[in-house]
């Protein structure tokens, strides 16, 4: 076998091209697995050349100034939004593709049948057809990340090879990347997740290139026993960002299930009552409904002397310690969140990260050099340009229903910028965690809140969550679907042994996380939430921490425990008891009709279901 520098002598001596006093094309690691692995892909993709990323400012620097150079980004006004950037996307690269989202494992069975999966090798020959030279004309970075602070023992190493250099700067923002990271990958102690991604658009020579490059056919492919990330075609969010939904929930489940822990798609916030305890929860909401905006949470009037903290708005991976307690961390630095509805009046905590050294993608610009999006502000601006560069006023709005900003534009915006930011987010050790809540967007029969009666209910709760879609994916809008854990389209194996993994956790666990439900997003008879939402949510927040405390009340229903109107705290807030009460109904027929809805998704997985499933469905039936 030819060794490393004979095979290709461009990228083992570099190119000779300074860039800020260094050859990028040289190597920054001495991980022999690396250098063939980048070796062999550059001979398949065929890029122009090769950038080793040191993760640096300067060159983060650099690599935006570029892409203003090229038309990929706009730099924002400087004194309205210090260090932000704008992109906009191709109009049909806007989401998360979940029917273009393959798991590739060795039998079809282990993916499970809410997974789309396809044979790995014929896949593997797929991949190759569409890799081969698809990096013509442009560089390939090579990309080290640490999902979780480098060093954690909880924390996880991929190295993720991107033609997309706005990729590489969002990377950079969203998890911890560079030298250190390489620094790690060469102690040779960690297993390295290969990421591959390219956008699938070569370029010939003398060829101009487009603001957004993309490919029509898009692959957004994972093997999981040989724990490798294949993505082509798309430059957005989950299906570009590797590290994120590809790594940090897929990959990370099977990784998880292997080695006794959880990969979920869960925030993560710390409550400080006026003693200064503290309580860190878990919460679990599909895309697009309130995560980012409940870890942000900032407590309404009559809470004085409370104060929530931020430890993740995304990804929580948890681990029972030494002494069997569940622990989380954040494996994300960033926030990737959605932008319209974010407003100093719903997320002041949102709006303060975002406010400097933030990318924008798909959000309006207004025509001194800023971004705006539905919701930012009561007023809109008398015109802007709309997220594909057509020219907006809240006329034209009106009268065609256009949309200055995509309803699933997103601000990365790094989480140390957060006012609420958790002293211990970084820990490497995590936070304990005393309670997981389970939610969804549901118009009727879920009420505000409700406690499971224990953990195999709880399990159970979240296993049949159901909530409407959100243009965080390509689907129907508002049609209500199962979404297991909020993990429907990030589960990387098959859902029934994911319930059974959730049942054993509890059996390492000395102390059991209490469970519960919320639904901010029950609707009246006109069609209006019942519910004011955003800060307010810490009046559920507060009687979730004191039940998992055990100092707070509540009433057995056939569905849980429920709060009672006195077991909330209503100070500040004229909430009458009666709408509370229409809130929390839970209305026997509606629910039959709702655990008809649970054999949905259970029918299909029904072979792998574990029985206290079943066990849990007979005894809501014989409650209700
Ligand atoms: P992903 O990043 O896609 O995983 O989403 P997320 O769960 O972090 O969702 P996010 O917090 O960004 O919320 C998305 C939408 O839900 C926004 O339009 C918010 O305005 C809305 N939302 C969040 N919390 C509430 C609430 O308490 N009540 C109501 N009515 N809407 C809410
Ligand atoms: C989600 O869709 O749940 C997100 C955004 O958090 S993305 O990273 O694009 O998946
Ligand atoms: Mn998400």
């Amino acid at each position: 076998m030819k060794s490393f520098h004979d095979h290709n002598k461009a990228t083992a001596k570099g190119t000779g091209t300074l860039w800020h006093g260094r050859d990028p094309a040289i190597p920054l690691s001495k991980n022999n697995h690396l250098l063939r692995w980048v070796e062999k892909m550059a001979h398949l993709t065929q890029p122009a050349t090769i950038h080793w990323v040191d993760g640096s400012q300067d060159e983060y620097d650099t690599l935006c100034a570029q892409m203003v150079e090229a038309g990929i980004f706009l730099k924002l006004n400087e004194k309205l939004w210090p260090g932000c950037f704008y992109a906009r996307s191709d109009p049909s690269d806007v989401a998360r593709l979940e029917d273009r989202t393959f798991i590739c494992s060795l039998s079809k069975e282990a993916a499970g049948p809410t997974n789309n999966w396809e044979d790995p090798f014929k896949m593997r020959r797929r991949l190759k057809e569409l890799f081969d030279g698809s990096m013509r004309g442009r560089t390939m970075y090579v990309l080290p990340f640490s999902m979780g602070p480098v060093g954690s023992p909880m924390s996880q190493i991929g190295v993720q090879l991107t033609d997309s250099p706005y990729v590489v700067v969002s990377t950079r923002i969203m998890a911890r990347i560079g030298l250190p990271v390489f620094a790690e990958i060469d102690k040779g102690e960690k297993r390295v997740v290969p990421c591959m991604h390219t956008v699938g658009a070569p370029l010939a020579p003398g060829q101009k290139d487009v603001p957004w490059p993309c490919n029509k056919e898009k692959y957004i492919v994972h093997f999981p026993e040989t724990r490798e990330i294949w993505s082509f075609g798309s430059g957005y969010g989950g299906n570009a960002l590797l590290g994120k939904k590809c790594f940090a929930l897929r990959i990370a489940s099977n990784i998880a299930r292997d080695e006794g822990w959880m990969a979920e798609h869960m925030l993560i916030l710390g409550v400080e009552d006026p003693q200064g305890q503290k309580t860190y929860v878990t919460a679990a909401f599909p895309s697009a409904c309130g995560k980012t905006n409940f870890a942000m949470l900032i407590p309404p009037a009559g809470f004085e002397g409370w104060k929530v903290w931020t430890v993740g708005d995304d990804i929580a991976w948890l681990k029972p310690d030494a002494e069997n307690r569940l622990r989380a961390i954040n494996p994300e630095a960033g926030f990737f969140g959605v932008a319209p509805g974010t407003s100093a009046r719903t997320n002041p905590n949102a709006m303060a990260t975002l406010s400097r050294n933030t990318i924008f993608t798909n959000v309006a610009l207004t025509p001194e050099g800023g971004v705006w999006w539905e919701g930012m502000t009561d007023e809109p601006p008398a015109e802007c340009l709309d997220w594909q560069g057509n020219r907006w006023t809240p006329e034209i709005a009106k009268q065609t229903g256009a949309k200055a900003a995509h309803p699933n534009a997103r601000f990365t915006a790094p989480a140390s910028q957060c006012p609420t930011i958790d002293p211990a987010w970084e820990d490497p050790m995590g936070v304990p965690i005393s309670a997981i809540i389970f939610g969804g967007r549901r118009a009727s029969t879920m009420p505000l809140v409700y406690q499971a009666f224990n953990w195999s209910a709880g399990v159970y709760m979240g296993a049949t969550a159901g909530s409407e879609m959100t243009a965080a994916a390509a689907g129907t809008i508002g049609k209500v679907r199962r979404d297991p854990m909020a993990m429907l389209p990030f589960c990387g194996y098959h859902m029934g042994d994911y319930f059974r993994h959730w049942i054993r956790m509890q059996r390492a666990l000395s102390e059991t996380p209490s469970i519960f439900h919320v639904n901010w997003f029950r609707k009246d008879s006109k069609g209006e939430f019942m519910w004011p939402g955003f800060s307010q949510n810490m009046r559920v927040l507060k009687w979730i921490v004191d039940r998992a405390r055990g100092r707070a009340l509540g009433k057995e229903t056939p569905i849980g425990w429920m709060p009672r109107y006195e077991d909330i705290t209503w100070s500040g807030l004229d909430f009458p008891r009666e709408r509370f009460e229409a809130l929390q109904a839970c209305d026997r027929n509606t629910w039959r009709a709702e655990v008809l809805g649970h054999e949905e998704l259970f029918i299909e997985l029904h072979d792998r279901l574990p029985p206290e499933m079943v066990y849990e469905r007979e005894l809501l039936i014989c409650r209700l």
